[in-house]
Order: structure tokens, then C-alpha cells, then sequence
């Protein structure tokens, strides 16, 4: 239903004459309102305040820095911690991980109903004022820096009495370009990025943000998004504190522990959960511009795919248009234009370094088995452009739920900007694979079905700062509202540790590819080949778990059944690596249980078969090395 135009006087008007029409109005209303110049003028005490302690600070001796034990601090001296929070690592060690189809991550006091189990499978700085970009008058802002707010005050300026309209309603305050300690997030983008007819909305976090909107014909085409994102935002924030299916940690808590940071990582992936990584980078204060771009790297005139969302309203499937980083920039702020763009490779850029050896497909599979088996036949470069990618978006965009496509671990560290990441975990993971993919269908099903998505789903928003990183198992559902100028960067890779959840994964989407996920790639065998090659040499520091590993076989035996929905699946997947591949997989599947019938029997039902109480998302037990050992040896060819 289309929804009430909140000036029905204007809507006579010609549309750039309404729009300067609704801003003069905006205005005077902000103007008029008591409340509103009240909280203007706290505000600006404040910053006032806290100018003047950065001055004293500035002129202080620098103090020592002082370690605060919080809620989400990092690990005693001797390994991986133990707290009483569910969500932060209470669970069996790696050697002993639980069999029996429940979770050991809830606290011994979780009750032991299935549908009480929560395994799961499945910008910040500032966003820099643009109000008066196309206006001859510029007006400095005073340096800043990071962790100190500046209060910023501009001289007022009064749109209406330029020439040339303004593209934003105007204020006598400009609040600071830092915007930690606020929550709004409208102020600066309504009426100038997105229209002004747009609505706003106060997330259970605290932060407001507008909905998304793009007004035509008198109507809002975006009607739907905001339903959703209205209804996301009525979702709990996820809690460091009692969440069961997000782990949280600040990054300066183990910064000199990389090693325990990855195995908790893993641990949290493995059994399908997500963490968050706060303060994974510095936070950057910066405007999304083409400055900011070309000093990532970005050409401005890079020809990218941009992603449309009124095209998107025609066209599900297809929304992009063709243009350039300089198109796309030069469109953010245009209040009837929202875009977003995907296709910015950014190789190498994605995962922090200290975390790089959890990319198992590049650091086992592609880099220790050229030697015996030489690349001959031509690799798709998604193999190695997946490792890094940028995204840019305007602000108001939702993408609804999907799981990233072939079953990757997802990294994702907003870097300008902030995002609200929806997540999605199944309230009940013991259930068939059949039932599962329907639930995954009432999930991605929009518009947005609250009473549908409520019965089989727990959901949980986690807002990601800048410089905050999420890390996702392959396969979770997530649904992402990008409420300014955003500018995020991450990767994906494949680890032999969740490899279970990448077979479910790929799975669905050869069932309903076409539904689930948001796009379709072809190379990843070629990395799950390269994976299996190195198994008959594959350290003994790295951890292979009996679902995972069976779930690789399957992949790799039977290929064919993992071709997304909508892909060729008589194609065959012929390569030199395709043999050898295969006969590790046999020998394998032979060695510890039989034949492939009985070991995806122990892969769906668990080790005891009794069906029912395999989890989607458990690992199962630790491999016997020494087995495998016997097992591969005729494989180790000098
Ligand atoms: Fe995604």
C-alpha cells in the first residue's frame, strides 16, 4: 500500500521544485521545534566539553596505556580461555569435540531440547558531512583525530538563498565527523543521498537510521526494503554476553595471540556459529569519495558492475547497469539514485594477515601441491580473486537473506561506514536437509514473513563499526542494511575444518540456487581438487574432523550433484588434478568406512546412524592420523 505523502500540497509540483520545496519545510520544522534545538544545543556543549579535554590531553605527558579486563577479553596466559559466557568459547577442546549432535558451546546449564540448540549452520568514523558539496562556498573542517571527538561548527548557511537549490535541507548545526558516541546516522544523508521522503527508524542498538526510499510517482518503490529493514530493526543486538551464536572478542585482547585467535576462530566456525572481531583495524575518518577510492587503489575510471535498486525493483535478477567508480561516486549524492557496487577486486586485501593461514585452499591446496602435480590445465581466476574484494555502497541499501555462494567462509570488515548485519541461525539444527531447505526458502521468501521466519529462526543483528571484521561459516544466512556511505572490504576461503557446512551449502544451492544465494561461481573445484592433493602430505597441525572430511569426498566423488541451480550439471569438470583427486577420495572413504554409501550414512546420521540426532552443522570426532597415514602413503609419490 502506497504510503500517505506527508505534504500533499506539493505533490502538484515538478519533482526538483517539491523536493526544494519539502527541504525548505524540513527545515523550518527542525527549526521550530523546541526539543529538537535543545538537543542541538546539548550537543554542542558536549563537544564543546570535549574539545577542551583534548586540549588538555594534548598538552598532558602521554599517560601509559592501561589493560581493562572487559567482558570480552582475550585468553588467560594458557590457551584457548574458558568463560562463562556461551559466547565467548565455553565448549570442548579441539581434541574432544561432542558427538552426540548437541552443542558442548552452551553452558552446562543449557537444557538439551533440540530446539534449545544453538548450533548453527546456516562505518565509523564519520560519515563526513556532504550537505554543501555543489555549493561555491567551502568551509574547512578542523583536523581530528581518531579517538577524540572535535566539535565541529559551521557558519549557517541558508540553502534557499542560493541560485542553485542545495541538495540537502539545511541546519545551523553540523554535528562532528566523528559520530562514535552518536547514534544517528540520519542527519547528513536524508534529503541529501536519500530522499527526503524517507522514513526513519530506531534500531535496538540505539542507532537511527533512515529506511530505504526512492520516491516515484509518489510513491516510495522501495516499500518492501523498508518493511524489512523496519522489521530488522526490532531484532535484538546481538549481546556479547549471553548470545549462543556469535562470539565476541576486541582485537587488542589477542593481537599478540594470532595462533589462539585462529583456533578460536576455527572452533567458533566449525561448529557453525559467527564471531566478531572489534577493532580488527584502526577505525579511518574519511569520506567515500573518488580520493579515497584511487587511494585504495581504485582507478576512477574503473569500469565496475553497478548494482541499481530501482533497476533492482524491475529486474530481481538482473540489476546491474555498466558504469565507473567516478559514475558511481559522482551518483552518491543524488537522492533518486541508489547503487551499490560488488565487483571490486581487492586480492590479498581481505583477511588481516595474522589471520591469512585460514585460507586452507590457497596455503594447502594451491601452494603445497604444484611440485607433484604442475598446473596444466587453465584455472578460473575466481580461485584467487575470491581472497580479496571491495564493496562500496550509497546509502539505504538492503540486501536481503542469502548465504554467499559456494560455500566460502566469509571475512567482512567495514572499513567507512557502518553495516547491520541480520543473521539467521536455525533453531533447531537437527533436522534433515529436506526440512532445512524449506525453512532456508521461508527465510529468503520476501517480502519479509515475520511469523514464518519467527517459528524456525533465531535472529540476531550484529552492527559492525569501522574497523570492526565479522567472520561467517559458509552456508549462514544473513540479510545486510547499509545505512550511509559505506566502504567495506573481505574475503572468502575454504578451510578443511567446515567443509561440512560448505557441502550443505553448495547442497541448497543446487536444490534453489537461484533463491538462496547471490552468485553463481564455477571454480571452486578446481581449489577443493588442490585440497584433497595435499591430504596424503597434510600436516599434523592441521585438524581434520570426520564430517568435513567426508563432505570433501562427496564433493569431489561426485561433483556433478553441486552444480548451483541454473548451471550446466552434464557439463563435465575434466582436469589433470580430476583423477588423482578422486582415487585419494576413494582410498579414503574405503579405509574408514567401506564405500561411499555407508560414509555419507555417518555424514547425515552421525556414527551411531540413528537418524534424527546428527546435527547440520557438527564437525563429528578428530580423524585418526595414524590411519590416515596408512592410508595415503601409496599416494606420497617421493
Ligand atoms: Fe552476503
Amino acid at each position: 500500500m502506497p504510503r500517505q505523502a506527508k505534504h500533499p500540497e506539493l505533490s502538484q509540483l515538478s519533482p526538483k521544485a517539491k523536493d526544494a520545496a519539502y527541504k525548505r519545510k524540513w527545515r523550518e520544522e527542525k527549526k521550530s521545534d523546541p526539543a529538537e534545538t535543545e538537543r542541538l544545543r546539548q550537543l554542542q556543549n558536549e563537544y564543546k566539553r570535549r574539545s577542551r579535554a583534548r586540549l588538555k590531553l594534548e598538552q598532558a605527558p602521554p599517560a601509559k596505556r592501561r589493560r581493562v579486563a572487559t567482558p570480552d577479553a582475550g585468553p588467560s596466559d594458557s590457551h584457548v580461555p574458558v568463560s562463562n559466557s556461551p559466547s565467548v568459547m565455553d565448549g570442548p577442546s579441539d581434541d574432544t569435540p561432542n558427538t552426540s549432535g548437541s552443542s558442548n558451546t552452551q553452558n552446562s546449564t543449557a537444557s538439551t531440547d533440540p530446539s534449545d540448540i544453538t548450533l548453527c549452520h546456516a562505518s565509523v568514523q564519520a560519515v563526513p558531512s556532504r550537505q554543501f558539496i555543489d555549493i561555491s562556498v567551502t568551509t574547512e573542517p578542523p583536523p581530528f583525530t581518531r579517538d577524540v571527538e572535535i566539535m565541529t561548527e559551521l557558519s549557517c548557511i541558508d540553502p534557499t538563498t542560493f541560485s542553485n537549490n542545495p541538495p540537502a535541507p539545511s541546519t545551523c548545526f553540523t554535528p562532528p565527523r566523528d559520530l562514535h558516541d552518536s547514534k544517528d546516522l540520519v542527519t547528513n544523508v536524508i534529503g541529501v543521498q536519500v530522499s527526503s521522503w524517507s522514513d526513519t527508524v530506531k534500531w535496538s542498538s540505539g542507532f537511527t537510521t533512515i529506511l530505504p526510499c526512492i520516491w516515484t510517482d509518489g510513491k516510495n518503490i522501495c516499500q518492501e526494503d523498508a518493511d524489512a529493514v523496519r522489521y530488522f530493526s526490532q531484532l535484538p543486538e546481538s549481546d556479547p554476553q549471553s548470545s549462543t551464536n556469535v562470539v565476541h572478542v576486541h582485537h587488542h585482547n589477542w593481537s599478540s595471540r594470532p595462533d589462539e585467535l585462529r583456533d578460536l576462530i576455527a572452533k567458533t566456525l566449525r561448529e557453525g556459529k559467527c564471531i566478531v572481531i572489534r577493532g580488527a583495524e584502526k577505525p579511518q575518518v574519511a569520506k567515500l569519495d573518488v580520493d579515497y577510492l584511487e587511494n585504495c587503489g581504485f582507478s576512477r575510471f574503473m569500469r565496475v558492475a553497478i548494482h541499481d535498486v530501482e533497476e533492482r525493483t524491475r529486474n530481481f535478477t538482473y540489476p546491474q547497469v555498466e558504469g565507473t567508480i567516478e559514475e558511481f561516486i559522482l551518483d552518491l549524492d543524488n537522492p533518486n539514485k541508489v547503487q551499490f557496487v560488488l565487483d571490486l577486486p581487492y586480492t590479498g586485501m581481505g583477511i588481516p594477515e595474522h589471520l591469512r593461514l585460514l585460507d586452507h585452499g590457497i596455503v594447502h591446496g594451491w601452494n603445497q601441491t604444484t611440485a607433484e602435480h604442475p598446473i596444466v590445465d587453465p584455472v578460473h581466476p575466481d580461485n584467487f580473486l575470491v581472497n580479496g574484494w571491495a564493496l562500496a555502497h550509497h546509502p539505504a541499501v538492503l540486501t536481503n537473506f542469502h548465504h554467499d555462494s559456494d560455500g566460502g567462509v566469509t571475512f567482512v570488515q567495514s572499513v567507512l561506514g557502518k553495516k547491520m548485519w541480520i543473521l539467521a541461525f536455525p533453531k533447531n539444527p537437527n533436522i534433515s536437509r529436506t526440512k532445512f531447505l524449506k525453512h532456508s526458502l521461508e527465510l529468503t521468501d520476501t517480502p519479509i514473513k515475520p511469523n514464518k521466519i519467527k517459528a524456525n529462526w533465531n535472529l540476531e543483528v550484529v552492527t559492525l563499526e569501522e574497523g570492526d571484521m565479522l567472520i561467517q561459516p559458509p552456508g549462514q544466512y544473513h540479510a545486510v542494511f547499509t545505512p550511509t556511505e559505506a566502504f567495506c572490504k573481505g574475503a572468502h576461503c575454504f578451510n578443511y575444518e567446515f567443509l561440512h557446512e560448505m557441502e550443505l551449502s553448495r547442497h541448497l544451492d543446487a536444490k534453489n540456487g537461484k533463491y538462496l544465494t547471490n552468485q553463481l561461481h564455477e571454480h571452486s573445484l578446481d581449489t577443493l581438487h588442490r585440497m584433497v592433493l595435499h591430504l596424503p602430505r597434510v600436516s599434523s597441525h592441521t585438524r581434520l574432523f570426520t564430517r568435513p572430511l567426508i563432505a570433501l569426498c562427496m564433493m569431489v566423488i561426485d561433483s556433478h550433484k553441486y552444480v548451483a541451480a541454473g548451471g550446466n550439471k552434464k557439463k563435465s569438470f575434466q582436469r589433470s588434478t580430476t583423477a588423482p583427486a578422486i582415487a585419494i577420495c576413494n582410498a579414503i572413504v574405503k579405509h574408514f568406512w567401506t564405500d561411499i554409501k555407508t560414509a555419507v550414512s555417518v555424514y547425515v546420521n552421525g556414527p551411531d546412524k540413528t537418524q534424527g540426532r546428527q546435527s547440520l552443522t557438527h564437525p563429528g570426532e578428530l580423524i585418526n592420523r595414524s590411519e590416515l597415514a596408512i592410508c595415503l602413503k601409496p599416494f606420497i609419490n617421493v
